[in-house]
């Protein structure tokens, strides 16, 4: 992009998946591979952002232009998340942040046992749903895996949550979702925007979506 829209902004975008430890050598985790978060990140900073991009365990690398803060479970998400939000002015929430973890971590390796064996878990905190509580004037963007009626819960998780716009992205379709090169979303906003993008690179995406939104802001304030 010739024009930089985003200098002098703060975008701060989380990325791949958190691990849930059930002890020092088990855990639990998504698909998640972080293209997408990672294409959200590129172009933020593409379009003059100074970008932070708190990311889960992935294997790919961070683009060069973007501060990379690794993180593993959820809660270091959050803490990481937390910290730098009051000076962000967007937060996009790519990450496949883990619902639940186990209630228990064991400090040893857990040993084999007759029969079934039980995990308990326990609701993890949801980060955009309070980032939604604590925001001032920063733009609040989520994201929605879903894998069916995907507007339908992606309206209801934007007003739940009270972010801006919610990227949902139906995870069943071919070429689209968790780890694929492509992918096919709506995005859907206050005032009943609804817009579809189909089989894109997520690069590509990425790109048409944050200039999309950021038109849509703009249009706003005139
Ligand atoms: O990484 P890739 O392989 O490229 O795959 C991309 C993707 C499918 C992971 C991505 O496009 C996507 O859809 N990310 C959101 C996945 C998700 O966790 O959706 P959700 O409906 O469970 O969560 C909704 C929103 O709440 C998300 O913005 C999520 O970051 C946020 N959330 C969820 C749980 C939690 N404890 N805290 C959160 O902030």
């Amino acid at each position: 992009p010739k024009e930089l829209p985003l200098k002098g902004q703060k975008v701060v975008v989380t990325a791949g998946p958190t691990r849930e430890l059930i002890d020092p050598v088990r855990f639990l985790t998504n698909f998640s591979s972080g293209k997408m978060g990672y294409a959200m990140a590129e172009a933020a900073a593409n379009l003059g952002a100074e970008t932070v991009l708190i990311s889960g365990p992935v294997s790919i690398d961070a683009p060069s232009n973007v501060t990379l803060i690794p993180v593993e479970s959820a809660k270091e998400m959050y803490d990481a998340v937390m910290e730098q939000f009051y000076t962000a002015s967007i937060v996009i929430k790519t990450a496949a942040v883990a619902d639940y973890k186990p209630k228990e971590v064991h400090s040893q390796k857990m040993k084999k046992q007759q029969g079934d064996s039980m995990i308990v878990l326990e609701r993890t905190s949801d980060i955009l749903a309070e980032l939604g509580k604590r925001k001032t004037n920063q733009l609040l963007i989520g994201f929605a895996a879903e894998t069916n009626d995907v507007v339908h819960y992606a309206k209801s998780k934007l007003e739940k949550k009270n972010a801006d716009y919610i990227v949902a992205n139906d995870v069943t379709e071919a070429g689209s979702g968790f780890g694929t090169e492509t992918n096919s979303v709506t995005l859907v906003g206050k005032d009943d925007v609804e817009l579809h993008f189909a089989h894109l690179p997520k690069k590509e995406l990425a790109l048409q979506l944050l200039q999309t939104i950021l038109k849509l802001e703009n249009d706003e304030l005139k």
